[in-house]
């Protein structure tokens, strides 16, 4: 059976084929069946945000439980949504979350790839989630084509990479300490804005005055390609503590994101300028920020093609894991059960 599948894939060129995709990497559990290359025909989110609001961020063992509590039933439901009656026939690859990320939640989403390949045999691919994020702008733009450079920027990772073809990656470089998430989760845990801080910092900075509060802007003017927010988090902290009750909230996530916001595009400028690739890409949950989307899509006017994905494709989701991984399943790349989790997979170093 699989291998007669393999050849009408093969017979069929680079087509297409439905890929279910499974991530499990954090605290959200995504499950997609993409129609490869990029018609998304469904595509589930379970979020564990409540469960890990009281404690201020993602308590890894609370994360897997709920993952295993989950991903069947999304399973089960994106299929249906899917319109896919018999994933035995019409499934042509399962694409999973290999790394990076936290153990106990990947292992989830690979115990149930390897149980669902055994069990219709269907092909299974693990994928790097940095890839995944990657490839949610290549589902969002058929006219994006490499060398690029993609800004990722989650909760876990701040990093550029140069994509020079579809598998082949270069690391420009990433951050010294904290990625720009967790500086955004970190700033609002202290304000006492919970958790996640992204989206609720970037709701009340859109009401503030982003020059109320200086603020440093981290490792500006380096000639490096490199991110720091541990300063600039601490520095908020010290803000907090001489204004006391008089602090602006809104002012001062304005501010925060500012230079949150500069620090971002000025490096990503540097690596245009360092590898004169003039297409660049955005990515991750960060991405979704308004202030961030609203000064990468402003570099169009230095003459650089700016490509980002809608929001719900930035953060966290099973369809770009899906198209990860058929880009690899058609550069003839296998896995079988001998896959591992590895939770600090590095896409390319
Ligand atoms: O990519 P993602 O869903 O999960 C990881 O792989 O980490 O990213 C989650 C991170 C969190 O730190 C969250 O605060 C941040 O993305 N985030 C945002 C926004 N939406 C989510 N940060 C800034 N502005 C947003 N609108
Ligand atoms: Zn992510």
């Amino acid at each position: 059976m699989r291998h007669l599948r393999e050849l009408q894939l093969r017979m069929r060129g680079c087509g297409s084929g439905l890929v279910l995709g499974i991530e499990s990497s954090c605290d959200d559990t995504g499950v997609a069946v993409l129609e490869a290359p990029r018609r998304i025909r469904s595509s589930l989110v379970m979020s564990q945000v409540e469960e890990h609001a009281p404690h201020g961020g993602v308590v890894p063992e609370l994360a897997s439980r709920r993952h295993q509590e989950a991903v069947v039933g999304l399973v089960r439901r994106c299929l249906a949504e899917a319109g896919v009656l018999n994933p035995m026939r019409e499934l042509s690859l399962i694409a999973v979350t290999a790394g990076p990320g936290l153990m106990g939640s990947l292992l989830v989403g690979l115990m149930a790839a390897k149980g669902l390949s055994q069990g219709w045999e269907v092909p299974m691919i693990g994928v790097n989630h940095m890839e995944g994020h990657v490839f949610a702008n290549v589902i969002a733009h058929e006219d994006l084509e490499p060398p690029f450079l993609c800004l990722v920027v989650s909760g876990g990772h701040t990093e550029i990479q140069l994509v020079r073809s579809f598998g082949d990656y270069r690391f420009l470089g990433g951050t010294r300490d904290d990625a720009a998430g967790e500086a955004y989760d970190k700033v609002a845990k202290l304000l006492g804005l919970g958790y996640p801080g992204g989206p609720v910092i970037d709701r009340l900075a859109a009401q503030g005055d982003p020059r109320r509060y200086q603020l440093p802007v981290p490792l500006r003017g380096t000639s490096d390609v490199e991110f720091s927010f541990s300063g600039l988090k601490t520095a908020v902290l010290w803000l907090v503590r001489k204004e006391g009750d008089s602090i602006s909230l809104p002012d001062l996530c304005a501010s925060f994101q500012r230079s949150a916001v500069d620090s971002l595009v000025e490096k990503l400028e540097l690596a245009v300028q360092l590898t004169g690739v003039k297409t660049v890409a955005a990515s991750g949950g960060v991405a979704a920020n308004s202030e961030l989307r609203r000064r990468l899509l402003g570099l169009s006017d230095r003459g650089i093609r700016v490509f980002l994905p809608p929001r719900d494709l930035c953060t966290d989701n099973g369809a770009m894991i899906a198209a990860a991984g058929w880009w690899a399943f058609m550069r003839g790349i296998r896995d079988d059960l001998t896959l591992r989790a590895d939770p600090s997979w590095e896409m390319a170093r």
